[in-house]
C-alpha cells in the first residue's frame, strides 16, 4: 500500500476505474490533473493520506467489476475506441442538451438566471470540444497509428517531428484543464445537477443530460490524459531513440 502514495492519480485510475469515485468525492480532478502523487495530491487537499490509503485499500481489495483494462490496449485500437465511442457521443449529444438548455431558459429563464450561465457555459464548451476533437482526429491520432508497429513490428513512424507530436500533445493537455474546469463550473452553478423538488420535466431532463454528460467527459479526458498520451509520449520517445 505504500507504494500507493507515490504513485499518480492518473496511475492509480488507468489500474482500477472504481477509484475514480474515491477521488471525485475527495474533489481530484483525475481526468485533467491525475499527474500529481497521492501523497501530493492529499497534502495539497489537506486530506490524511493515512484514511485515503485505508478507502483505496478496501476498494482495491474488492473484486473488479467489469470494466476493461485499457492500460494494456495497444495505443491505437484506443485511440479508436476513443473516436467511436467519446467523441460520437459528445457530437450526439451536444444538438440534444442545447436544446434541452434552449427551451429551459426560454420558459424559466427570468425566474432562475442561472439557467442562461449554464447554456452560454455549454455552448462554449461544445464549440471548443469540437475544435479538439478535429486536432485529435486529424493531428494526433493519425501519428499514434503510426508508431504502432505492425504484425511485422515494423512501425511507420521513425521519430521524425516529434517534438511537434510532444507540443500537441502538451497543447491537447492544457484544453483538457480548461474543458474540465468548464463542466466543474457548470456542476458548482447547478449544485451537482441536481433538481428542487417542484423542478418541471424539462429541469428534470436537463439535469440528467448534464450530469451524463460530466460522467462521459471525465472518464474521455482521462483515458487520454493517463493513458493514451503517455502511450503516444513513450512510442515517440522509442523511435527517436532508434532513429536518433
Ligand atoms: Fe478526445
Ligand atoms: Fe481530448
Amino acid at each position: 500500500m505504500i507504494d500507493l502514495a507515490s504513485k499518480t492519480i492518473g496511475e492509480i485510475v488507468s489500474g482500477d476505474y472504481r477509484t475514480a469515485a474515491i477521488f471525485s468525492s475527495m474533489g481530484i480532478a483525475y481526468s485533467w490533473r491525475g499527474q500529481e502523487t497521492l501523497a501530493h495530491a492529499c497534502q495539497r487537499k489537506k486530506l490524511s493520506l493515512e484514511e485515503v490509503l485505508d478507502k483505496l485499500g478496501t476498494l482495491l481489495q474488492s473484486p473488479a467489476g467489469r470494466d476493461f483494462d485499457f492500460a494494456y490496449w495497444p495505443a491505437d485500437l484506443l485511440a479508436d475506441y476513443i473516436v467511436r465511442k467519446y467523441h460520437r457521443y459528445i457530437r450526439s449529444r451536444v444538438p440534444v442538451i442545447k436544446q434541452v438548455l434552449q427551451s429551459l431558459v426560454f420558459s424559466s429563464g427570468r425566474e432562475q438566471p442561472m439557467l442562461s450561465q449554464v447554456l452560454g457555459l455549454f455552448e462554449k464548451a461544445s464549440q471548443e470540444l469540437e475544435r479538439h476533437m478535429q486536432k485529435e482526429e486529424l493531428i494526433l491520432f493519425p501519428y499514434i497509428k503510426k508508431m504502432v508497429p505492425d504484425e511485422k513490428g515494423m512501425r511507420k513512424f521513425d521519430g521524425g517531428h516529434f517534438d511537434g507530436v510532444r507540443n500537441t500533445i502538451w497543447n491537447l493537455m492544457q484544453d483538457h484543464e480548461v474543458e474540465g474546469e468548464r463542466i466543474e463550473q457548470i456542476k458548482a452553478i447547478t449544485r451537482n445537477f441536481h433538481s428542487p423538488k417542484d423542478a418541471d420535466d424539462g429541469y428534470k431532463v436537463a439535469m440528467g443530460l448534464l450530469r451524463d454528460f460530466d460522467h462521459n467527459l471525465r472518464k474521455h479526458l482521462h483515458l487520454e490524459n493517463n493513458i493514451l498520451f503517455p502511450k503516444a509520449l513513450q512510442g515517440g520517445v522509442m523511435g527517436e531513440l532508434v532513429n536518433g
